[in-house]
């Protein structure tokens, strides 16, 4: 496979961008940022994308009647960029059936706990009030539940005895840096097979 084509959406610090952009930029991941959007119209990570002359769009969800039009209207923009793959890192909306269509398996996410545990917002501070002992990130396929498609990969962090919320937080952040490069790498390669709920890796 040639290199592979994103479209990254966030909603804000963007610091899963960055780590991808970083990637790219040093060689290690064999893809293209085509463009970064976001629903939001200060999200920091519309500046780290404008900091490394990628096109950059914010889109204002209350601009639409309703969020099938809004996700109709996103993904005939992102179709103009002829993207090979739809990044969420850090985008809060939830995606319709309508947006997916667009693209069928085609649209990764990264989520701070290690699905099917966990899903929704704030899902480390669930993690850690719940008591766990190790926690972690998964990068998955999106279909129009809440963090329900497809786990295509997964890393643990262990729960330390002195940790709070934010420390963990902090260190989940760290993994979830590293695998969401190495999944789209996978997918750069022509990899990632999906059957069913199983995501097979070559
Ligand atoms: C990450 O923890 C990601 O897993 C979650 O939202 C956060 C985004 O962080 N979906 P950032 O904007 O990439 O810094």
């Amino acid at each position: 496979m040639g290199i592979l084509k994103l479209a990254v959406l966030a909603s804000g610090g963007g610091s899963n961008l960055q780590a991808i952009i970083d990637n790219i930029e040093a060689g290690k991941l064999n893809a293209e940022i085509k463009v970064v959007i976001s629903d939001v119209v200060d999200a920091y990570a519309l500046t780290r994308a404008e900091n490394h002359s990628i096109p950059n769009l914010h889109i204002n969800p209350k601009e639409f009647a309703n969020r099938q039009e809004y996700d109709i209207a996103l993904g005939r923009m992102i179709q103009e960029y002829q993207v090979d793959l739809v990044v969420l890192a850090g985008y809060m909306l939830l995606v319709s059936p309508e947006f997916l269509q667009f693209f069928p398996n085609k649209v990764i996410n990264i989520h701070p706990a290690l699905l099917p545990a966990f899903p929704g917002l704030n899902a480390q501070e669930q993690a850690f009030n719940y008591g766990v002992k190790v926690a972690g990130c998964t990068v998955h396929f999106v279909d129009s539940g809440m963090d329900s498609g497809p786990i295509i990969a997964q890393r643990t962090v262990p729960v330390l005895e002195d940790d709070t919320a934010d420390t963990l937080k902090k260190r989940i952040l760290e993994q979830e840096h590293v695998l969401f490069s190495e999944v789209i790498d996978w997918i750069a390669e022509g990899r990632v097979n999906v059957e069913g709920r199983r995501v097979v890796i070559s």
